[in-house]
């Protein structure tokens, strides 16, 4: 393929490639595509083509703009279906089950993102915290405050980053200050939809927290915001854990599980992201894959509460889409790698196993199509928005000892997705432009013309 010179500049990467077009589950090694030494092309922040270096060499322009990636690992960006902004300042914090947890440590934290300046300073800090950690699109949840949700799609817009956030709505169970109403609620979504769903890359999620924290008529209220705008996506938790089920079932009498009460106010469809997942019964899979919703399994998170063990592979059996969370800050980590890790030992607990081309399935390109932006990000096809990381598999002394022990490239790959964490993210990169570079001494991502 000849490159054409004459219009914006092409940005050249040459490492090691990897990246999935398909679910390698679903269809073994053509899954996803592998070149020891291959190249990025990208340009207008978008990919270009990709492919092995010596077939595509030959024929490329002499001023192009080149980043040498040798040793490295270039992919797509990590993709985090489930999160949230302003819980980032009470990870690690020490409790016990959910409800504890909540009105310990989240409600707090996210009463004190009322103040306009304090949200902005933190969803600031919490995009960064993405980037480093190689995430360069997540789905998030802000709090029950319009201006922290407008923090967080001013902080994700000047980063450039594809972000869906939506302000969460909650108007009982829940402390005063976090508590709307139904016509609040409502109307201040309608406001932030107006402003910022579509805005560049960025999507707005109606945002019930979860069923016990809203009436009836914010439910409602709800569903029929989510079927209105076309493109909305619906985020909320699912099932997380078992007290969490009998409280719902107690405040929905009538309902015939925990996801019958979201389906019965319209809140179960193809962009619904449902975190969580854990105590469904196969009525509950059947009727998620039968509108096309998402999971996001959320590993850290669900061990770090005690919350229960996902069952990937019954997920799979009904064909869900599937993608990872964080759950910062229930969630201990905002490294997908961290994340694959603990979700390998979650399957093991169930006789399952995650195989590192699955896990690396689920951290890009599944994430993406849990999200249905599969057309925009998640792989290196051509067209795609160039979103990616450059890896570095000998980031730490022990990585290095492992990575020089690997036989194979599935080796190598396991080894980063038990050791590796934000260490291993020697650059991040957003349409095509440096957002992140771990080695600030070093010259400008080793650009070398
Ligand atoms: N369920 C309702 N709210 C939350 C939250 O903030 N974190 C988690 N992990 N579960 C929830
Ligand atoms: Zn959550």
């Amino acid at each position: 393929m000849r490159i054409s010179t004459d219009n914006s500049p092409l940005l050249i990467l040459r490492g090691e490639i990897v990246h999935f077009i398909d679910d390698p589950l679903a269809c073994g090694a053509r899954a996803y595509v592998h070149f020891p030494d291959g190249l990025l092309l990208v340009r207008d922040g978008h990919v270009l083509n990709c492919g092995p270096a010596a077939e595509l060499e030959p024929n490329l322009p002499v001023d192009a703009r080149r980043v040498g990636c040798s040793g490295k690992l270039i992919l797509p960006g990590f993709i985090d279906t489930h999160t949230h902004c302003a819980q980032t300042e009470i990870i690690a914090s020490h409790s016990e089950q959910l409800t504890v947890w909540l009105e310990k440590y989240a409600w707090p934290a996210e009463t004190r993102h009322a103040d306009p300046a304090y949200a902005a300073a933190g969803a600031r800090f919490f995009c960064d915290q993405l980037l480093r950690h190689g995430t360069t699109t997540a789905m998030v949840f802000t709090t029950v405050h319009p201006a922290c949700t407008e923090a967080l799609f001013e902080a994700a817009f000047a980063r450039r980053m594809r972000m869906i956030a939506g302000k969460v709505l909650m108007d009982r169970n829940c402390p005063e200050p976090l508590r709307d109403t139904p016509t609040g609620g409502d109307t201040q979504s309608r406001v932030l939809i107006e402003k910022w769903h579509g805005r560049g890359r960025l999507a707005y999620a109606v945002t019930p927290r979860f069923a016990p924290t809203s009436t009836e008529e914010q439910m409602h209220r709800a569903g029929r915001l989510f079927g209105e705008i076309p493109g909305l996506y619906l985020q909320t938790h699912l099932a997380e854990q078992r007290t969490e089920v009998a409280w719902a079932m107690r405040l929905y009498p009538g309902a015939r599980s925990y996801l019958d009460i979201y389906e019965r106010f319209h809140q179960l469809g193809e962009r619904s992201v449902f975190a969580h997942c854990i105590w469904l019964d196969d009525e509950d899979r059947r009727r998620m894959a039968a509108r096309g919703a998402s999971m996001s399994f959320c590993p850290t998170s669900n061990l770090f509460l005690g919350s229960g063990l996902f069952d990937l592979g019954r997920a799979r059996d009904f064909d869900l889409h599937v993608g990872l969370g964080s759950d910062i800050g229930a969630g201990t980590s905002f490294s997908m790698l961290q994340t694959l890790n603990e979700a390998y030992k979650v399957l093991r607990l169930t006789g399952q196993t995650l195989t590192p081309e699955a896990g690396f399935y689920l951290a890009t390109l599944g994430g993406a199509r849990a999200l249905h932006l599969d057309m925009h990000i998640g792989n290196f096809l051509p067209g795609r928005e160039a979103d990616f990381i450059v890896l570095d598999p000998r980031c730490t002394p022990l990585l290095e000892a492992r990575t020089s022990r690997a036989t194979t490239f599935a080796e190598r790959l396991f080894a980063l997705m038990m050791l590796g964490d934000d260490r291993c993210v020697a650059a991040t990169y957003v349409l095509g432009e440096p957002v992140f570079q771990r080695d600030v001494s070093a010259p400008p991502l080793a650009v070398l013309h």
